[in-house]
C-alpha cells in the first residue's frame, strides 16, 4: 500500500483520537478505515457512565463508513495513546473481519510514531462468517 496513503490514515486516526471520549479508562484511541473507493472514515473510542455500553474507536469508524453507503475495507489503522501498540479487542477484530479480507492490512499506530503492520487472518485466523458468499455486496 502507498505510503502517502497511510500517512493520511495515520493522521486521520490521530485527529479523531483527540476527540474520544475516554474518562473513565483514560485511554484514548483512535482508528481510522480506508475504503475500496479510496474515501477514509475515521473515528475515536466512546465510553459511557454505564461501562458497558462504551464503543471502541474501531466501532464508531465501521458504523460512520456503512452509514455513509460503503461496506469494503482496504485497509485499517489504529492509534494508540502510548508508546506501546494498541492491538484490537476481540470484538473490533471480528467487526473489522466482517468488512475486510483475510490479507487486509491492519497498521498500528504508537503516540511515538512507531508503525506494525498486520492482517486480518493474523490478528483472528479462521474468522467467523456466516457464509463464504460476499455479503458485503448484500443489503
Ligand atoms: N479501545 C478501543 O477503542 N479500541 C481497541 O481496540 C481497544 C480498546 C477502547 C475501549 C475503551 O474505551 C478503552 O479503549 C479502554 O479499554
Amino acid at each position: 500500500m502507498e505510503s502517502k496513503i497511510i500517512t493520511q490514515l495515520i493522521n486521520s486516526a490521530q485527529k479523531a483520537q483527540k476527540n474520544a471520549h475516554a474518562p473513565y479508562s483514560g485511554f484514548q484511541v483512535g482508528a481510522a478505515v480506508l475504503t475500496e473507493d479510496g474515501n477514509i472514515f475515521c473515528g475515536c473510542n466512546v465510553e459511557n457512565a454505564a461501562y458497558p455500553l462504551g464503543q471502541c474507536a474501531e466501532a464508531t469508524a465501521i458504523g460512520s463508513m456503512v452509514s455513509q453507503g460503503t461496506r469494503t475495507i482496504k485497509a485499517v489503522v489504529i492509534a494508540s495513546p502510548n508508546d506501546e501498540l494498541c492491538f484490537p479487542c476481540g470484538g473490533c477484530r471480528q467487526k473489522i473481519a466482517e468488512f475486510a479480507d483475510d490479507a487486509t492490512p491492519i497498521y498500528l499506530v504508537t503516540s511515538t510514531g512507531d508503525v506494525e503492520k498486520h492482517t486480518v487472518s493474523e490478528l483472528l485466523p479462521h474468522a467467523f462468517r456466516l457464509s463464504h458468499d460476499d455479503t458485503r455486496h448484500k443489503v
